[in-house]
């Protein structure tokens, strides 16, 4: 396998309150190459999104962090907050959780869009243009131009969150981090956002750290998963080793859950089923 592209070694990510000090992420290590998709999946509050966060080295102030994170061979975790500014348009692209997190609200579309182009890629105003405009194309937004002049609060949450994953897409960059992608998306959108993902990965030779709830989503687009609980990996190996043979009481649930959706779905006719009452094996 090719050297890793990312690597993060030993995280911790602590939080002192009122009960002592507690790790949200408690001593995680993985690796993430070239032209590889690692889904990172767990349980709500297990430590996902403060391990995207870390790497692209935008945690909280309250965070206190310690372990290593190599992009590229640099230790990101000594470098300056300028140097990490330009790691982080040249090297790593994010996709938000929430979109509002990377959305100026008081900047257009358009400038949000080529202000990367420009200072990282050095391209001209009218080329810039181009490119995000062909990247919202990519992501299924109609009227492109003018969704450009406009600003964020003018669009809806799943506009929103395309135009963040278009901007993020249109760097191309070596590492992209996307923390639930597509899951206010529906799902027509959801699959060409994924077939984005796979060609950045097959074009470019990206890594990308997929963070998902999505077993079906996993299945289909990534290489390597690792699961989180309470901070920590507890399981992690090829996408076909982990699902054909889940080891943790957390990953036989989802595969559970994700089957008996299956089986709802194809006894109502491919109707949604009722989330009011979920199957037993979601059940906890
Ligand atoms: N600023 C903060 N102060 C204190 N605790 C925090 C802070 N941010 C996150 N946490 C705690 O850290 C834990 C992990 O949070 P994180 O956002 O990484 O979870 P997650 O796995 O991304 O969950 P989800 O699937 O819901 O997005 C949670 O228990 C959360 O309460
Ligand atoms: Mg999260």
């Amino acid at each position: 396998m090719a050297a890793p592209f990312l690597s993060v070694s030993d995280l911790s990510v602590r939080f002192d309150t009122d009960a002592g000090s507690f790790a949200a992420v408690d001593g995680i290590s993985f690796e993430l190459a070239r032209g590889e998709i690692l889904a990172l999946v767990g349980e709500s509050g297990s430590g996902k999104s403060l391990t995207s966060l870390s790497v692209m080295r935008l945690l909280p102030p309250a965070a206190a962090m310690t372990g290593t994170i190599r992009i590229d061979g640099t230790d990101v975790t000594t470098l300056s907050r300028r140097a990490m500014q330009d790691v982080r348009g040249a090297r790593i692209g994010m996709i938000f959780q929430e979109p509002m997190t990377s959305l100026n609200p008081v900047l257009s579309i358009a400038r949000q869009m080529t202000e990367g182009l420009r200072r990282h890629r050095g391209m001209g105003k009218t080329d810039a243009e181009m490119r995000a405009i062909a990247a919202l194309v990519d992501v299924g937004i109609p009227d492109p131009e003018g969704v450009m002049r406009q600003y964020p609060h003018q669009l809806s949450g799943g506009m929103r969150q395309r135009v963040m994953i278009a901007a993020a897409l249109t760097l191309e960059p070596g590492v992209l981090i996307a923390d639930e992608p597509t899951t206010a998306l529906d799902v027509t959108v959801q699959a060409q956002v994924l077939d984005l993902l796979v060609d950045l990965k097959t074009r470019l030779g990206s890594g990308i750290l997929l963070i998902t709830h999505d077993i079906g989503v996993v299945a289909e687009t990534a290489d390597r998963v690792a699961v989180m609980r309470r901070g920590k990996i507890v399981e992690s190996g090829s996408v076909a080793e982990v699902l054909e043979n889940p080891a943790h009481s957390y990953t036989r649930g989802l595969m559970a859950a994700h089957l008996t959706l299956d089986r709802v779905m194809e006894k109502r006719g491919g109707r949604p089923p009722r989330l009011t009452a979920p199957p037993e094996e979601i059940r906890s």
